[in-house]
């Protein structure tokens, strides 16, 4: 599916099209999708990442968190999303205790890739997964390591909430992006931290950060698609934005997140963390 995608006529986003993009300023534009009608209209729009998230659980399952997720989940969304997806780079997430060991997360990392069609996985991780990432790297496997708040860690953490706004909790998440980073992460994705914070973590790694609830400092930017499309049910996240609003179209909405993302208006302050 990969190797179809990179030799057809469409320049296909690829781990080396991200960090050319850090490196020029290019902000990278990411959004969830779970089935392969929604990924096709990503592609279309030319967002750059499609992320299968675990996200799915809630928003697609009606769970009230992430943790039912399994490994079979993903690969049925993500098989549909890869399939759509000719010029995005098709992420997708390492559910809850796929990846405890190392030797568990590449059997699940690997079916992600050969049966789900990943180009890229995600897990959520600090500085204690450092031996997971380097072995799914050492393997080949690229991945992006999910840090700040980390919804799998949800009762761990005691609830949804902004991560880094303590001395001692910054600087453990500078250190942790630093040796993921060193472990071979590829990308790191930081999700509801301070937008300060997430600035100088951006600015101390070479490779991108696609901040999510983490102000425009960083090098991309993230959102759940049923979140920014309104249509989640339930209250909507602070940091997220409901581009449908105002009579736009789907397509529309996509096409202004996209805009306003590349041209650093969004995340405003009213969708970020001090
Ligand atoms: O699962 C997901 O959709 C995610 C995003 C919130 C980044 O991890």
């Amino acid at each position: 599916m990969s190797t179809q995608r990179i030799e057809s006529n469409i320049k296909a986003v690829t781990v080396r099209t991200l960090h050319d993009m850090k490196q020029r300023h290019d902000k990278i534009v990411c959004l969830t999708a779970y089935d392969a009608s929604f990924a096709a209209l990503l592609d279309e729009v030319e967002i750059d990442v499609v992320l299968v998230g675990d996200s799915l659980g809630m928003v697609v399952q009606g769970e009230s968190s992430t943790l039912p997720v399994t490994v079979d989940h993903i690969i049925y969304h993500g098989r549909a999303v890869a399939r759509a997806c000719k010029r995005a780079l098709v992420m997708q997430d390492m559910p809850f205790m796929s990846y405890a060991t190392p030797d568990q997360a590449l059997h699940s990392a690997a079916r992600l890739m050969q049966e789900g069609g990943a180009h890229m996985v995600k897990l959520e991780g600090t500085a204690n997964q450092e031996n997971i990432v380097r072995r799914l790297s050492d393997c080949g496997i690229p991945v992006c390591a999910h840090l700040g708040l980390r919804p799998q860690f949800v009762h761990k953490l005691g609830g949804y909430r902004v991560q880094g706004r303590e001395q001692d909790g910054a600087a453990a998440l500078l250190r942790d992006a630093t040796h993921l980073e060193q472990a071979g992460a590829d990308v790191l994705l930081l999700e509801c931290v301070p937008s300060i914070l997430a600035q100088e973590i951006t600015a101390n790694v070479r490779i991108p950060v696609i901040g999510i609830g983490a102000g425009n400092g960083c090098d991309g930017q993230v959102l759940v698609l049923y979140d920014m499309l309104g249509i989640t049910p339930g209250k909507r996240p602070r940091f997220s934005k409901d581009f449908l609003a105002g009579g736009n179209t789907v397509r529309g909405a996509i096409e202004s997140f996209r805009r306003d993302v590349k041209n650093g208006a969004f995340p405003s302050a009213e969708h970020s963390f001090q």
